[in-house]
């Protein structure tokens, strides 16, 4: 018997809180069956008092898949050249994008999405850490797909169940975005010159990305998994009707979410089902420091593609 406590998260109807994980209990193959378990089951696992260091992200991610590698030399990783899976992620002085959300000044903000939307494969997830918490922001916050896809109105839910969703990797640039951004949202300063340009080169090489709006598990519930942020438009709808859709999808998921929202503390850490949940992350005012850590564990859903079944010309970056 392992030792593990596997807790309901805050009465929602997703997440678990997970303590007694440490190096003895990685080991043992019923523990590992228990947490692979409570991840397919509940989307959400936030590790409480674990030993704070990579060599631990990265043994809690393999639980759940193997780590992919990071084809992009710009984003940093964090172990040098002794690859452990784990990327850093943190604002540039000067060079992050700086936005404006409920009068708040935010770097490293990031709306409602699910990772790698510009992929025609997804990862299985991630495993996130914060090494330098701010004072104040720096949270992350977690909507469940199931919950979500109940929550629609029936009229929605009837129009976009059967819509593909069209993604693009210049979608990152906050200038381009167009769906699902708050109403009292802006951008006070852009990615400095070479950013944004490298951005754009990127997504020059990359077809455009399809994903399906809704798609069933193989447990049977149906997920709503649609990213405002990255999308431009519905598949055969890039046409005003199409876009209204996919704009109220959005605007109903920021409405509708029973987000959970995550304080960091120096000891946690936080997988989640990248197939199922959406993200947000809830950035930092430019005064402050923050540094979290990021894993991606490989894993594909098999529902993706690229449009007109086209080659990327390059690598894809796995860092958003
Ligand atoms: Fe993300």
């Amino acid at each position: 018997m392992s030792s593990i406590e596997v807790e309901q998260l805050d009465g929602l109807p997703f997440g678990a809180r997970i303590r007694g994980v440490n190096w003895a209990v990685l080991k043992d193959e019923d523990a590992r069956r228990q947490l692979g378990a409570a991840f397919q089951d509940r989307g959400v696992l936030v590790f409480e008092d674990v030993e704070p260091s990579s060599e631990m992200q990265a043994a809690i991610s393999r639980i759940f898949g193997p780590l992919k590698d990071h084809p992009i030399k710009a984003v940093s990783r964090v172990d040098g050249q002794r690859f452990l899976g784990v990327i850093e992620i943190k604002p540039q002085p000067g060079r992050t994008p700086i936005v404006e959300v409920d009068g708040q000044l935010r770097v490293n903000w990031q709306p409602w999405h699910f990772d790698h939307f510009y992929n025609n494969e997804l990862n299985r997830g991630g495993v996130l850490r914060s090494v330098i918490t701010p004072p104040e922001g720096g949270q992350t916050a977690f909507a469940d797909g199931i919950q979500l896809y109940d929550a629609l109105s029936a009229q929605l839910r009837a129009a976009i169940e059967d819509k593909n969703i069209i993604y693009s990797y210049e979608m990152l640039l906050f200038d381009h975005q167009r769906f699902g951004l708050p109403r009292n949202f802006r951008q006070v300063r852009g990615p400095d010159e070479e950013n944004a340009q490298s951005v754009l080169d990127t997504a020059r090489s990359l077809p455009r990305a399809i994903h399906p709006a809704v798609w069933t598990r193989s447990s049977g519930e149906r997920v709503l998994h649609v990213s405002g942020y990255g999308a431009v438009g519905i598949e055969g709808h890039e046409n005003p009707e199409g876009d209204a859709l996919l704009e109220a999808v959005c605007q109903e998921i920021r409405a509708k979410a029973k987000a959970y929202v995550h304080e960091w503390r120096p000891s946690d850490m936080v997988v989640w089902d990248n197939w199922r949940m959406l993200h947000e992350g809830f950035g930092v005012h430019p005064k402050h420091d923050r540094c979290v850590h990021r894993t991606t564990i490989q894993g594909d859903y098999g529902l993706g593609y690229w449009e007109n079944k086209a080659a990327p010309a390059q690598a894809v970056p796995t860092g958003y």
